[in-house]
């Protein structure tokens, strides 16, 4: 049995992390989606919206969604979790993750790292991107989940369909 940890911000979840879940459950037995609860960064989400959200859109009971604060290495141990998954859109994306990877790995040198491609529409897109399109009233319905949507048009109240 192996569980996996896919940790970030999910501010909020897109189709992208979708695909990578999707992905990930081919490969471990269990995925937690661990989302960041951090008091230094003013997400657009509140952590309980951004976990609902996920809730409702993944109703795999091989899919458990947890916030946590502090360092993740340190939560996927109590996850009992022996692998991070990451998304890796495109090069500009590595560096970042590299580092992250080392990192993690010097904190806690049993805990794999191990990166996964999305589908290649998906690889330009990036929570950041859909909010501000959304703010300024561009289409973004076929990049996030429905409640998303609706959540977004709700905050802005400008997206369009
Ligand atoms: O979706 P994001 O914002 O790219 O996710 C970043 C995340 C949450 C994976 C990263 O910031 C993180 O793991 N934060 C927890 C604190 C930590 O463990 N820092 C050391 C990792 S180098």
């Amino acid at each position: 049995m192996t569980r996996a940890i896919f940790p970030g911000s999910f501010d909020p979840i897109t189709n992208g992390h979708l695909d990578l879940i999707e992905r990930a459950l081919k490969m471990f037995d269990e995925v937690v989606v661990a989302v960041l609860n951090n008091a230094a960064k003013t997400p657009l989400f509140s952590i309980e919206e951004r976990l609902d959200f996920i809730r409702k859109t993944i109703p795999s009971d091989r899919v458990v969604v947890a916030n946590f604060e502090g360092l993740l290495v340190d939560f996927a141990r109590e996850c009992d979790a022996t692998v991070i998954v990451r998304g890796l859109r495109a090069v500009s994306d590595f560096e970042y993750e590299l580092q992250m990877a080392m990192m993690n790995r010097k904190l806690a040198p049993n805990l794999e790292t191990v990166f996964l491609m999305p589908k290649t529409v998906y690889s330009y897109l990036s929570s950041r991107m859909v909010k501000e399109v959304a703010r300024l009233g561009g289409d973004v319905a076929c990049l996030i989940p429905e409640l998303v949507h609706q959540a977004l048009k709700a905050k802005f109240g400008t997206t369009s369909s």
